[in-house]
């Protein structure tokens, strides 16, 4: 059946692995993309759907609600996946109030605007909300990973902004009968990742022989997921997912940050055809984040028991293609980091017209 689906901040990290796994898999469906193209938006992500005719990029805000009424009364969006937000934990200590903005009154201009149009006929309709698990805050050493059940208690402005947000989707639920879906995934790695986040960053500093600022003692604890299976997860839970319902998402791989890092290290010397252990001595230990979260870990028993959702990529073949694709598109790595990626939206879409 066609639908017309609101994709917000499909530029990106998740969101473009989201937007092209869905324009292709669903040729019947149109695919709006809402995107502001803040740092982390970056168009070039999607080249390869701009001459897709199930496809629109719209350049916009999410807080803009008058954008918002315009695009569901002229596409007729029967279904969002919302996925815009402000992003990293270290930026959201320097600036907690963009966090709130983007993160939560962002998510509420959404909700009010799908409760608006969709009031008079809930059926078929569908709110999608992405999170994170960071909003259940952090475990100890040998405590149970995080089950939907879990406690919100986040630490960071980011996941605070998070956990607010997510607490706005339950509530109109709740109280209004908006038809809702919630999903808290694990961190995520892949291609097309803003390299101010570990993995993406690592591998270019290790390629540059540059220093790797390990916070703390990299004791910290992280459960890595393949983008390609959150995408999956997403798409699955949008049309097998049970109406109200949370769903946690996560890799059950649970790495400390330095024997990630050291993986990391052997995997971009070997590629490099460098000697095994060339690149440790670019390790540095820094200051510790503040209020560092000190694990995360995800049972995913839900989803995979009630959808039969499992991941297709292994730890080691994930990151392996991953430092591959970062070392073989080195455009892409070099126009992010002077900033001329910013200038692809201006080229394409503007000058083209
Ligand atoms: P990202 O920072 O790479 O991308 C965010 C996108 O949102 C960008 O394209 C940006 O331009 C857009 N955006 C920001 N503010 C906007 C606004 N006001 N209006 C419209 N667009 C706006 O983020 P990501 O890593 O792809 O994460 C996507 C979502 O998944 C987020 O909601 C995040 O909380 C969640 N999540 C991320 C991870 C992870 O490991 N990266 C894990 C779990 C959940
Ligand atoms: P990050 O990729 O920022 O994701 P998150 O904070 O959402 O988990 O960081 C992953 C882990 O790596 C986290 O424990 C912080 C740590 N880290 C460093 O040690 N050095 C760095 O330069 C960065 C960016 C992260």
């Amino acid at each position: 059946m066609s639908k017309n689906i609101l994709i917000t901040g499909g530029a990106g990290f998740i969101g473009s692995h989201l937007v092209k796994y869905m324009v292709k898999s669903h040729p019947d469906y149109n695919i709006i993309n809402l995107d502001k193209l803040t740092y982390a938006g970056n168009l070039e992500n999607l080249k390869e759907l701009e001459n897709k005719t199930n496809y629109t990029f719209i350049k916009g805000d999410i807080c803009n609600t008058e954008l918002l009424s315009d695009l569901f009364a002229r596409y007729g969006i029967d279904g969002v996946i919302h996925l815009a937000a402000e992003s990293h934990v270290d930026r959201s200590i320097r600036d907690p109030f963009a966090f709130a903005h983007t993160n939560v009154l962002g998510t509420l201009s959404l909700l009010q605007t799908a409760l608006v149009f969709w009031k008079n006929d809930f059926e078929g309709k569908l709110f999608y909300h992405v999170s994170t698990d960071e909003v259940y805050g952090s475990l100890d050493t040998g405590e149970e990973p995080f089950t939907e059940r879990s406690r919100y208690e986040p630490h960071s402005p980011y996941s605070a902004s998070k956990a607010a947000s997510d607490h706005f989707v339950r509530a109109y639920h709740d109280t209004y009968g908006l038809p809702v879906v919630i999903s808290n995934c694990s961190n995520n790695y892949g291609s097309y990742q803003f390299p101010e986040k570990l993995i993406p960053l690592f591998i270019n500093n290790i390629k540059h022989n540059k220093p790797l600022p390990v916070y703390g003692k990299g004791e910290n604890v992280r459960d890595w997921l393949f983008v390609e299976d959150h995408a999956a997860a997403i798409d699955l839970i949008f049309h097998k997912g049970t109406t109200g319902e949370t769903y946690n998402i996560g890799g059950g791989n649970e790495w400390k940050n330095i024997d990630l890092i050291r993986k990391l290290i052997e995997i971009v010397d070997r590629e490099l055809g460098r000697e095994p252990g060339t690149s440790d001595r670019l390790i540095t230990f820094v200051t510790d984040r503040a209020g560092h979260d000190l694990r995360y870990a995800i049972d995913s028993s839900r989803l995979r028991n009630k959808l039969g959702w499992s991941h297709s990529v292994d730890f080691d073949e994930g990151l392996t293609l991953t430092v591959r694709w970062y070392l073989t598109n080195p455009e892409w790595l070099e126009r992010v980091t002077s900033g001329e990626y910013q200038n692809y939206y201006q080229e394409m879409y503007i000058n083209r017209k």
